[in-house]
């Protein structure tokens, strides 16, 4: 048994748990994982070494995912160098370099520059004691991120299992300067799913679409994340290959509708998302327009701040608009909290999730 740290959006926590044993129920139903902890932006779980890599696949909702690999006690250099001298490091790597990054809390050792230099040095005499194979060379493996965090003289050693954060995703390129980070529209789209009756064929709009993220994640939420990972250029990807099945990709979104007053962004979404395999619509209209569509289950958007992009309307006069158009979806909108307070909007959600935008405080609304 292995344990993984799972960085997530603070608050997102309950859903992110939420969102592991759901499909954990679907792609590994024999199999068990415990749960050891969940703090503010993270869940510390417990189950075998390839399950927990193919995590990184399988949920939307986190940010990384690191294998808590060692923990070594110690109050001056020559005791780290000669405990991670002894470390199994081709365990975990195969590559000549280790990008370290160093934290220390409450360590009698601050200085991180020389905690790194005593890494590094150390990792290349235990290449000298055991030469390394050329795999890294021949497959074109990246620089391994291995994280060092002191607390209280105990350095716990944890290797990056995912490369760059996991809310980057493969998907058609058509550029926004407001575009909502994945893994935020991804775990909205679930606390939404959760106050849904419906559970599938669903129809998912965005009548403020920008370039789609909501509905991206909306159709991709229960499908693999096609990219790659860092512990595929590592030795723990031929166990996990070996050993980890996951069941087929599924998805509960039958067709995503995308609208904006911006024209020129909804020829671009028409032409970048053409080949993809799920029905779709995209329109240029104002959110405030007399148009209604019926047809639409869920409604999820993230109107302007007022900040970079104004919005022509108070969210109450928007929340109005989306009923009426809407009348037959739950919505979801995201707003600025200070921007609602500005307006003092008195909105009667049916629930909210509040949460930091990238330094923007936020809440998510259902109604
Ligand atoms: C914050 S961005 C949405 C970003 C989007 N969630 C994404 O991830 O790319 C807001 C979008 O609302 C659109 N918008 C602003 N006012 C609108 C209105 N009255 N009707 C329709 N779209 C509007 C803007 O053109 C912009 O694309």
């Amino acid at each position: 048994m292995n344990t993984f740290y799972l960085i997530v959006p603070p608050h997102f926590e309950e859903l992110a748990l939420a969102e592991l044993e759901e499909k954990w129920a679907i792609h590994f139903p024999e199999k068990t994982y415990q749960v050891l902890e969940k703090v503010l932006g993270g869940i510390l779980i417990q189950t075998e070494l390839a399950l927990g890599c193919y995590l990184n696949k399988i949920l939307k909702i986190p940010t990384r995912i690191l294998l808590r690999w060692q923990e070594i006690k110690c109050r001056d250099f020559p005791t780290i160098y000669q405990k991670v001298l002894k470390l199994n490091w081709y365990e975990i790597t195969g590559h000549p370099e280790i990008d370290f990054k160093i934290t220390v809390h409450e360590c009698r050792l601050m200085h991180t520059g020389r905690i790194e230099e005593t890494f590094v040095k150390a990792y290349k005499d235990y290449q000298k004691k055991f030469p390394l194979k050329k795999t890294w060379e021949k497959e074109g493996w990246s620089t391994p991120t291995v994280f060092i965090r002191g607390q209280q003289d105990i350095f716990t050693i944890s290797l990056d299992l995912s490369g760059e954060a996991l809310y980057k995703r493969e998907r058609p390129l058509v550029k926004h300067q407001a575009t909502l980070r994945e893994n935020f529209a991804a775990g909205l789209f679930y606390f939404a799913l959760k106050h849904l009756d419906k559970k599938d064929n669903l129809f998912v709009a965005d009548p403020m679409c920008g370039s789609g993220t909501f509905l991206w994640e909306s159709s991709n939420f229960y499908r693999f994340s096609k990219r790659t990972y860092a512990y595929e250029h590592s030795p723990l990807y031929k166990i996990v290959q070996q050993s980890a099945k996951p069941r087929i990709e599924s998805t509960l979104t039958s067709k995503i509708v995308g609208r904006d007053q911006n024209s020129t962004l909804i020829e671009n979404l028409k032409t970048e998302w053409v080949d993809l395999d799920i029905p779709q619509l995209w329109e240029t209209e104002d959110a405030s327009s007399p148009e209604s569509h019926p047809d639409i289950d869920l409604v999820l958007c993230n109107p302007p701040y007022d900040e970079r992009i104004k919005l022509s309307m108070t969210y109450s006069e928007l929340v109005v608009h989306l009923k009426r158009k809407y009348p037959n979806a739950l919505i979801g909108v995201l707003m600025s909290v200070m921007k609602k307070n500005h307006e003092k909007a008195k909105l009667n959600p049916k629930t909210k999730l509040s949460f930091s935008n990238s330094g923007i405080d936020v809440e998510f609304y259902l109604f």
